[in-house]
């Protein structure tokens, strides 16, 4: 398996994908009873799972920034490789074209403005069902889960922080802290409109609307790892928050969680 970024112990870590931020931090190691390093310990996983546009990439981001977590956006590699699929005016659904790409999805394409757009929004909802395409990209999860990349300052991370539809449920399924970020349909149309707007696209609200329940349905309503809030997730609803009280709540649950583990 080919990784799309580098593990922290190689010492490099890759931009677009992957967001960290704070300063120098050290590695985490339980002490023994005298008090010195011992052993590594796993490295602390927080699963962030919801519908589009509740609000969990800005949050993860956040979160990797404040506990020093590497940030993967699972998205992106759905997005990616349907940006190849359709570069390649191929079918979204053809699971011979879409496990093709997911198989060459890397960090050149993560960087393309083509990535937020509703087209590529679509395909990825659409080859996301495969199973073939979510086997492939599923190692490449596990794998920056288990082995985050050094933060962006150079630091080693405490962990990783992972958003997307099944992290909870499938990718990391024993993650320490995991959360369920929604909110109703009309604020999230609300928001993508708005965030397609600043990006310079022409969005229209009934459009994205649509748009994602669309999404929704055919993410909730799939076979293989459906959109799902894992049962020991927190729900966290962003309807009537803001970007930083859901920041705070959430922060709170993770400040917890590693007291609990003596972190
Ligand atoms: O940003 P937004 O929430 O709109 O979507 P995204 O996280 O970029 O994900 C795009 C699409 O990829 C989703 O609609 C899902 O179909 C798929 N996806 C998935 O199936 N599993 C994931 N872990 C992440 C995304």
């Amino acid at each position: 398996m080919r990784l799309p970024w580098t593990p922290a112990s190689a010492g490099v870590t890759t931009e677009a994908v992957v967001s960290a931020g704070g300063k120098r931090d050290r590695l985490h190691r339980p002490r023994d009873a005298g008090g010195t390093p011992a052993v590594r310990v796993r490295p602390f996983v927080v699963a962030i799972d919801g519908p589009a546009a509740a609000g969990k990439g800005t949050l993860a981001r956040r979160l990797a920034a404040r506990f020093r977590l590497a940030h993967l956006d699972s998205g992106r590699l759905y997005r990616a490789t349907a940006l190849l699929v359709l570069g390649e005016g191929g079918d979204p659904a053809d699971p011979d074209a879409a496990v093709a790409a997911a198989r060459q999805v890397s960090p050149a394409v993560f960087g393309d403005p083509l990535l937020a757009s509703e087209a590529v929004a679509r395909a990825s909802s659409i080859l996301s069902a495969l199973p073939a395409v979510r086997a492939e990209l599923l190692a490449m999860q596990r794998d920056f889960a288990a082995h985050p990349p050094v933060l962006a300052d150079g630091g080693m991370p405490r962990g990783a922080v992972i958003d997307g539809r099944d992290i909870g449920t499938v990718v990391c399924p024993d993650a320490a802290v995991k959360l369920f970020v929604t909110a109703s349909p009309a604020a999230r149309a609300e928001r993508r409109a708005k965030e397609l707007r600043e990006g310079g696209a022409a969005a229209i609200y009934e459009d994205v609307l649509q748009d994602m329940k669309e999404r929704d349905a055919r993410d909730s309503g799939r076979r293989v790892a459906p959109l799902a809030a894992a049962p020991d997730a927190v729900t966290i609803d962003t309807t009537g928050l803001d970007a930083d009280q859901a920041f705070e709540q959430a922060s709170d649950i993770i400040a917890r969680a590693l007291a609990a583990d003596g972190r």
